[in-house]
This record gives structure tokens, sequence and C-alpha cells, in this order.
């Protein structure tokens, strides 16, 4: 309950478009970068995102030895991004960068 309190504070702000991509190189798609992207369009589509977020996936970002599925937001990396974690990831990472959040 708490946690939809947050995301409606969140989205009740003020709002930038933000760029989500999430790598769907080899090393990624072996780690279900497939389930990230569609928790995401799900979690976009639920809250009505879709025109503040670009949802794109993306070649090999160079990162394979990290742990995890590569995301980036804004150009900014976000690490050990898994299918298991990507709902939480969403609403406690890049959410909040929507609303000018870190
Ligand atoms: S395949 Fe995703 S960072 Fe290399």
């Amino acid at each position: 309950m708490q946690k939809i309190t947050k995301i409606e504070k969140i989205l009740n702000g003020e709002r930038k478009t933000m760029k989500l991509l999430v790598c769907v190189g080899t090393n990624c798609h072996l780690r279900g970068s497939e389930e990230v992207i569609r928790t995401f369009m799900e979690k976009i589509s639920k809250l009505n995102l879709e025109s503040q977020i670009e949802l794109k996936g993306s070649f090999c970002m160079g990162k394979c030895d990290i742990p995890g599925i590569s995301v980036e937001v804004d150009g900014e990396f976000i690490e050990n991004v898994t299918p298991q974690n990507a709902a939480k990831i969403f609403e406690e990472l890049i959410l909040p960068k929507l609303s000018g959040g870190k």
C-alpha cells in the first residue's frame, strides 16, 4: 500500500522524458533480458507512461563481465538487473528518475 502511494507521488510530480535501454546482446539475452523488457513494458503500460519512457533494446553494451542484465537510464548504468528483481528495480530506481530524482 505504501509503495502505491510512493508511485503516485512520483507520477504526480514533474515529469521528463526518459530513455530506457535494455541490452539484448547474447550474454544478456541468456540471462533473461527479454523477460526484463516484458516486465518494464508491463509497468510502463500499467502506469500509462508510454509518452514519458522510451524503452529500447540495445546491442551489447560492453559490460558482459558485470553480473545481471545491462540496463541504462538516460545513459546511467544500472547494475545487477535480473528477471526476478526487474519490477522492483523499475519502481525503486527507474521511476524516481522520471520525476527528476536520483
Ligand atoms: S551482452 Fe549485454 S553487456 Fe554484453
